[in-house]
């Protein structure tokens, strides 16, 4: 089964309204000339609305790096699936390793997130990763099953062709350090197998599961060329129009 690639730049907190649009400007060019691949930015939300303008028609997806499970109410600090739609938004970036170890977010809220996402039509990022204690404690699988168990939880089979999956391991990201590609490739196994016992096969082998943690043009080729690895989520790489431009036109 084809996957189509997909590349996602997660911009974090950097980028004023104005760079913001250039970079998307740039980041539209470099996906132009590549049609058999999906491209994906998420600004921080102050830019959002900007950038689905500057990149209207050009096939490049704007993602929204959190999203609220409500529609509206009183939730200070929140943006909903149907703001997001509104401006142009069609991807969510949900659990990212940031929100759940700086801001505390857990299982249950990601879940909820989750929901939120699918039930506005938004398309879902779920991010898992283990921390690197939890790595050398050899707990990688049973925390990224659980991750991934909290995370679907309620999530049915034609729901789940609409997510997403990003392992980012919480010891590559922004450290320089990238998992190789074979602990990479051991990993995205695992969570299509998982998924497979969880959904059923065709699900699970359709499921795009992306890396993410330190990629950079160095290292997108031999990470794309493993067979479970369908896309990047790549986060200081994509702040600047050369490199994420190497990084979309992967061999
Ligand atoms: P990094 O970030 O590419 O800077 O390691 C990845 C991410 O946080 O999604």
């Amino acid at each position: 089964m084809q996957r189509r690639p997909l590349i996602a730049g997660n911009w974090k907190m950097y980028l004023t309204q104005d760079e913001a649009v250039a970079l998307a400007k740039a980041v539209a060019q470099s996906a132009a000339a590549c049609a058999d691949r999906d491209v994906m930015i998420a600004p921080a939300f102050t830019s959002l609305a900007a950038v689905c303008t500057a990149v209207q028609e050009t096939g490049v997806l704007v993602g929204a790096q959190n999203i609220a499970w409500e529609k509206e109410g009183a939730f200070t600090g929140e943006i909903s699936a149907p703001m997001l739609k509104d401006i142009g938004v069609s991807v969510a970036i949900i659990g990212h390793s940031e929100r759940r170890h700086v801001f505390g977010e857990d299982s249950a809220m990601i879940n909820r997130r989750l929901h939120g996402a699918l039930n506005g039509a938004i398309l879902p990022i779920l991010c898992i990763g283990e921390t690197l204690s939890e790595r050398e404690a050899g707990k990688t699988f049973s925390v990224l099953e659980a991750q991934i168990r909290h995370g679907l939880a309620g999530v049915d089979t034609e729901q789940m062709q609409q997510v997403v999956i990003a392992y980012e391991p919480v010891w590559a990201i922004g450290t320089g350090k990238t998992a190789t590609k074979e602990q990479a490739q051991e990993v995205h196994a695992f969570i299509r197998q998982l998924l497979e016992s969880i959904f059923e096969k065709n699900v699970a082998t359709a499921v795009r599961i992306l890396y993410g943690g330190s990629v950079k043009p160095e290292n997108i080729d031999e990470l794309m060329a493993q067979p479970d690895i369908d896309g990047a989520l790549v986060g200081g790489a994509a702040l600047k129009a050369e490199s994420f431009d190497r990084i979309i036109q992967f061999q």
